[in-house]
C-alpha cells in the first residue's frame, strides 16, 4: 500500500487504527504507549474529548470560509493565541498551515521590516548551525544542516549560520548593516534536544535590540506548553519580536502561526501575505479547545512535574548505556552509546513509541496527558531494552 507514496519517509512496520489518550492501537489490536505525540503534535493525546467535541461541532457548522470573509471562531482563536503569547510581548498573529509556512512568514516580516526602515541590502537572516526550520526551499535555506541541503539548490539567498553558544561569532554575524533577523529555537529539537544557554540568548537579545535586528523564536517544536511554559522563550529574560508556532497548536489539525510584537505587528499590509486554508474555522475550533486546556498555570506546572519525574527516573537508573539526559518539561533527549534507531525499533516491538534526534539520541515528546503510571510502564520497558 505504501508503493504509491513518494519515497520520503523511513516508515516503520506498523499501521495504526485508532488512539485514546497516550495509547495507540494498531490494525491487529496491539496497544502502544505513545511517547512521541506525533512529533509534538498530539499534545493532548489521542481522542481528547474537548478536541473531539470542538471539531465535531465545528465541522457540522462550517469547515472553511475564504479570507475574503470573517469567521468568529478564527477570530476567537487568534485573540486567545495572542493573549497566551502576550507575556512574551506578542500583539498580532498570521495563521497558516504548518511550521515551515510560519517560518516563511517570519522571514518575510523581517525582510520587509528592514527594507522599509533601512532600504535594500539589509536582508540577511542569521540562524544556527544544527538548526531545523522546515523543508520548503526558504526554510531549508534557513536550516543549518548540510544533510538537508544536498541536491536541492540553488537556495534562497541571504541566510548565514553561526555556531550555537559562541557569543563572539554571533556578535560578528549580526552585522547591523546587513542583517534583518536572527531565527533561533530555544531548544533545538531535530538536532538532539539541545537547550540554548541563558547567557547566549540574553546576548543575542541585546545584540538584536541594539542593532534593530528582529529576534525570532522558532517555537514550532518547543512551544505550546511543551517545556512547561506556554512558550519556550519565556524561560529566558528576553522579549522576542517574532514567534512561530505549529505542531501542538491544534492537537493534530494542521495549523501554523507567526506572531509578532510591537515592532513587527504591523509590517504586513493588505496583499503582502496569505494562505488559503490558514486558520480556517475547523483548525481554529481545535486550536481554541487546546488553548483553553494548555494555557493554564496548573496544567503547565504539571508538564514540568512530569518532565522532571522522567528525568529523575532516568538518572536514578545510573545506566551505563546512558551518557547524557537533557531537556525541559516533556521535551527530553537522552544520549546513549548505541544506535538510537535500534532502541526505537525494539521499543516499537515491545509496544512503546519513542523518537530519535540524531544517531545516538533518544527523543521523548509524550502527550501532556500521559499519566504517571504510563510513564513508569514505558520507562520500565525502555530500561529492559537498554
Ligand atoms: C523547530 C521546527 N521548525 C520548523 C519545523 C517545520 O514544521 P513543519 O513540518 O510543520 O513544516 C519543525 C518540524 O519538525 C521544527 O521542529
Amino acid at each position: 500500500m505504501n508503493d504509491v507514496f513518494m519515497n520520503t519517509y523511513h516508515r516503520l512496520p506498523v499501521t495504526f487504527a485508532r488512539g485514546q489518550g497516550s495509547r495507540l492501537i494498531d490494525t491487529a489490536g496491539k496497544p502502544y504507549l505513545d511517547f512521541t505525540s506525533g512529533i509534538a503534535v498530539n499534545c493532548l493525546g489521542h481522542g481528547h474529548p474537548a478536541v473531539v467535541k470542538a471539531i465535531s461541532e465545528q465541522t457540522a457548522r462550517l469547515n472553511h470560509v475564504c479570507n475574503y470573509y470573517q469567521s468568529d471562531v478564527s477570530a476567537a482563536f487568534a485573540e486567545q493565541l495572542v493573549a497566551a503569547c502576550a507575556p512574551a510581548g506578542m500583539r498580532k498573529v498570521f495563521l497558516g498551515n504548518s511550521g515551515a509556512e510560519a517560518n516563511e512568514g517570519a522571514c518575510k516580516i523581517a525582510r520587509k521590516y528592514s527594507l522599509k526602515k533601512y532600504g535594500p541590502g539589509r536582508h540577511t537572516i542569521v540562524t544556527l548551525k544544527g538548526s531545523f526550520h522546515g523543508r520548503t526551499i526558504t526554510t531549508l535555506s534557513a536550516t543549518g544542516q548540510e544533510k538537508f541541503h544536498k541536491d536541492f539548490g540553488p537556495f534562497t539567498e541571504g541566510f548565514r549560520f553561526v555556531q550555537s553558544g559562541d557569543i563572539g561569532a554571533l556578535d560578528r554575524a549580526l552585522d547591523k548593516t546587513a542583517t534583518a533577523g536572527f531565527l533561533i529555537e530555544a531548544i533545538q529539537g531535530e538536532s538532539g534536544i539541545l537547550p540554548q544557554s541563558p547567557a547566549y540568548i540574553e546576548a543575542a537579545a541585546k545584540f538584536c535590540a541594539d542593532r534593530d535586528i528582529l529576534l525570532m523564536f522558532d517555537e514550532i517544536q518547543c512551544g505550546m506548553g511543551r517545556t512547561g511554559t506556554f512558550l519556550g522563550c519565556e524561560a529566558y529574560k528576553v522579549r522576542p519580536d517574532i514567534v512561530t508556532l505549529a505542531k501542538g497548536l491544534s492537537a493534530g489539525v494542521p495549523v501554523g502561526a507567526v506572531l509578532a510584537g510591537e515592532k513587527a505587528a504591523d509590517v504586513f499590509e493588505v496583499s503582502d501575505h496569505g494562505s488559503t486554508f490558514g486558520g480556517n474555522p475547523l483548525a481554529a475550533a481545535a486550536g481554541l479547545a487546546v488553548l483553553r486546556i494548555v494555557n493554564n498555570p496548573a496544567f503547565l506546572a504539571d508538564i514540568t512535574r512530569k518532565g522532571q519525574m522522567i528525568q529523575d527516573k532516568l538518572r536514578a537508573w545510573n545506566h551505563p548505556r546512558i551518557k547524557e539526559i537533557r531537556g525541559k518539561g516533556l521535551m527530553i533527549g537522552v544520549d546513549i552509546d548505541a544506535p538510537a534507531w535500534d532502541v526505537l525499533e525494539s521499543a516499537l516491538a515491545q509496544g512503546v513509541l519513542i523518537l530519535s534526534a540524531g544517531p545516538n539520541t533518544l527523543r521523548f515528546l509524550p502527550p501532556y496527558v500521559i499519566t504517571d503510571e504510563e510513564i513508569d510502564q514505558g520507562l520500565e520497558i525502555l530500561k529492559k531494552i537498554l
